[in-house]
């Protein structure tokens, strides 16, 4: 079935998760963290995760700005860092995370070729808003769906049904990007086409399911939509 929609995962897929600590660690004072910044941005991004993960399992959802709190918390005291500056800094930087080089581009290309575009994130609108906003996408994305709205995380099969209801396409219309490769193969589960965006050349996730497509970024996205 043709693509007519293109639908993206944010944060490490459109938006760099590791900015956010790596601008903090260029800045004047910080010494310390600039030893260590890889690390707290890894501890961070993964007990982000796992925060979600588990909260979806015990049933108690809460925002995503509560899990990218409490992770960054988990990390900071994990690799001893105890700045209560670098703590507002870092949180304030994740609310305006820059775009990987060729996201506009490839956006304003899809858009060009008359698919639909999308966000489908864990994010809060309100956070998920301030990303888009400053990293100039907004007139590149037809609307930027959040979990909020279903109360769960991924990837429940009701924050894909998301995509469905907004766009009224089928799954197999739909490719789904994200640099998850837990989240581009449970979208592969789900019926979705599929790319992971391998950057870091990470190891296959065993899961039931895996991505149909793994590309090294974003920039060969609307051929691939093109071809399928
Ligand atoms: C998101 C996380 C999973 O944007 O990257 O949904």
């Amino acid at each position: 079935m043709p693509i007519t929609t293109c639908i993206f995962d944010a944060y490490g897929t459109l938006f760099d998760v590791a900015a956010a600590a790596r601008q903090a660690a260029a800045e004047p004072g910080r010494v310390a963290f600039a030893k260590v910044w890889q690390k707290l941005a890894t501890d961070w991004r993964l007990k982000q995760l796992q925060y979600t993960w588990l909260r979806a399992v015990a049933d108690a959802h809460t925002d995503f700005w509560t899990v990218t709190q409490d992770g960054l918390d988990w990390a900071l005291e994990a690799n001893n860092l105890t700045d209560p500056d670098l703590r507002t800094r870092l949180l304030a930087l994740y609310w305006e995370l820059s775009a990987y080089p060729e996201v506009p581009a490839m956006l304003g290309a899809l858009k060009k070729a008359g698919l639909n575009t999308a966000i489908l994130s864990n994010g809060s609108p309100e956070m998920l808003g301030g990303a888009v906003k400053s990293a100039r996408l907004t007139e590149l994305l037809d609307d930027v769906l959040s979990v909020q709205s279903v109360g769960v995380f991924k990837p429940h099969h009701s924050v894909y049904d998301l995509v469905n209801k907004r766009f009224s396409c089928t799954s197999d219309q739909v490719l789904f990007v994200s640099s998850n490769g837990w989240d581009a193969a449970c979208a592969t589960g789900y019926g979705f086409q599929t790319v992971w965006v391998n950057r870091a050349g990470e190891p296959m996730d065993r899961l039931p399911w895996i991505p149909a497509h793994t590309l090294p970024d974003l920039t060969t996205i609307p051929t691939l939509a093109a071809a399928l």
